[in-house]
């Protein structure tokens, strides 16, 4: 194999999404984006993948019935695309353990801390950074992590610390964490993950 195939799985804007999408060709040489799956319907994020000429979906667990059959549903379209590797960028859906054993060591999350700080169950989004001041810390981050049966609780890739300023919103540590952590380590570790696929293919 030349690429690992990747599939980008997102719930919404999509700006990790578009940080992957921009990286391809310079960070990511091992990699391609070749698939874009959303569980949101209109979501900001298959825009920018129709942008960049990407397969996009989208898979509404509503429609499925149950996690079980939303989860079989986005499981054959990474099958049918020859999904190599997954990374979740903004996905805020928590993956079965069934799931997440069919791509083992393959699958990679962007978390908007420092982890172990601020994560797990109902930490997403704006809720982090919510949290992070809440707590009056000083320093927080983001963590780019493989994926297991515990939320959050996969092996650590990157972590890249941001400081907390005086008077900062949740929305404006939001953007602190995205521009200075999260749109780095993310292609920074899809391009070590798709490059260590390619290297074991041969
Ligand atoms: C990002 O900050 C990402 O780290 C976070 O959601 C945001 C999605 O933004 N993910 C989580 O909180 C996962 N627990 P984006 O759609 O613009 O990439």
């Amino acid at each position: 194999m030349d690429k690992a195939r990747i599939a980008v799985l997102v719930s919404g804007g999509g700006t990790n999404l578009q940080a992957l999408l921009d990286a391809q060709g310079d960070v990511i040489t091992s990699g391609e984006i070749t698939l874009v799956i959303s569980n949101k319907a209109g979501a900001y994020a298959l825009e920018r993948a129709r942008l960049a000429g990407v397969k996009g979906e989208t898979v509404l667990r509503r429609e499925c019935g149950s996690q079980e059959a939303f989860e079989d549903k986005v499981l054959s379209l990474l099958r049918e695309n020859n999904i190599d590797m997954i990374v979740l960028a903004g996905f805020l859906s928590v993956l079965s353990e069934r799931f997440v054993k069919e791509y083992p060591n393959r699958i990679i999350n962007i978390h908007p801390s420092l982890i172990p700080k601020h994560c797990g169950d109902g930490f997403y989004g704006l809720k982090v950074h919510e949290s992070v001041l809440a707590a009056g810390d000083k320093v927080t981050g983001a963590t780019v992590h493989f994926v297991n049966e515990i939320t959050d609780g996969g092996e650590i890739i990157f972590q890249q610390e941001v400081p907390v300023m005086e008077g900062d919103t949740p929305e404006v540590l939001q953007k602190r964490v995205m521009e200075q952590a999260e749109w780095i380590i993310l292609p920074k570790a899809c391009e070590q993950v798709s490059k260590k696929i390619v290297e074991e293919s041969k």
